[in-house]
């Protein structure tokens, strides 16, 4: 599979706190790819780092065929890197479809027909926001907000959808809505990041898991070798390795 996103030896680090610590992460064309991990391993801040919202201190990024090291985000998001952030981060006193037009503000003005197809299409996908097309997104439900977030990323057109924490706050249900359409889009060629603290979720819908520890990546393999590794069960799953 080529390689969509390249990164390699990448630091991040606040004042003398170094959270990323020389990171190695590759995402295939096309794959649907994960990061586990527990509080405070620095998911986030790789995350913000990929993104371009802060600049990391070391290492070297390539994105679609070119060196994006050091881009700030609207270059990423140009470049076709989206970020869902941890948190979703919606404006609440924005509407639905202002939240998700946001999203497309770097081509609103050349791409009118496109956006429209896009916000169609988000629309499709959710179509709880289409019913709520014009309420204010603080009015939404946690759930609903996330669909949000994830339209909003969608809106970029992007090559690589980066997720941090699909999962924070939401009761089961919700997620067992919001996982399917990630697998879906995946389906559709869409390439995907996914943060995860609920490492059983994540370890299901990807394809390929990176296990993120005090700043490094501690494992990477098949998600499906993954679930079954007893370092994994133990410390992410919270279980014992079934007897052999
Ligand atoms: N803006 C900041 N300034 C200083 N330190 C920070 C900042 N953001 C994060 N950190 C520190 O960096 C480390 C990694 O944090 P990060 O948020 O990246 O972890 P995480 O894996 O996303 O955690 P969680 O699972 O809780 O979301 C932590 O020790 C945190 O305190
Ligand atoms: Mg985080």
């Amino acid at each position: 599979m080529s390689a969509l996103l390249e990164v390699v030896g990448l630091s991040v680090a606040y004042g003398r706190i170094e959270a990323v610590r020389g990171v190695d992460l590759r995402v295939g064309q096309g794959e649907f790819v994960g990061v586990i991990g527990s509080n405070g391993a620095g998911k986030t801040s790789l995350m913000r780092a990929l993104a371009g919202v802060v600049r990391p201190a070391a290492g070297h990024m390539r994105f679609a065929g070119a060196d994006v090291t050091g881009l700030p985000s609207h270059r990423m998001v140009a470049a076709g890197f989206a970020l869902v952030p941890e948190g979703r981060q919606v404006f609440a006193d924005q509407t639905v479809e202002d939240n998700l037009l946001l999203g497309a503000y770097h081509r609103i003005g050349r791409d009118r027909a496109g956006v429209g197809e896009d916000l169609a299409r988000v629309f499709t996908l959710f179509p709880r926001l289409a019913e709520r097309r014009r309420q204010l997104a603080g009015t939404l439900s946690g759930g609903e907000q996330q669909m949000l977030a994830i339209g909003r990323g969608l809106l970029a057109r992007p090559r690589l959808l980066a997720i941090d924490e699909l999962s924070l706050g939401l009761a089961p249900r919700v997620l067992e809505q919001l996982f399917p359409v990630l697998t879906a889009l995946n389906r559709d060629g869409l390439s995907i990041l996914l943060v995860e603290q609920m490492a059983s979720y994540a370890l299901t819908v990807t394809a390929r898991t990176y296990v993120m520890e005090q700043g490094r990546m501690l494992l990477e393999g098949r998600s499906r070798d993954l679930a079954r590794d007893p370092r994994v069960l133990a410390a992410y799953l919270g279980r014992h390795a079934a007897a052999p």
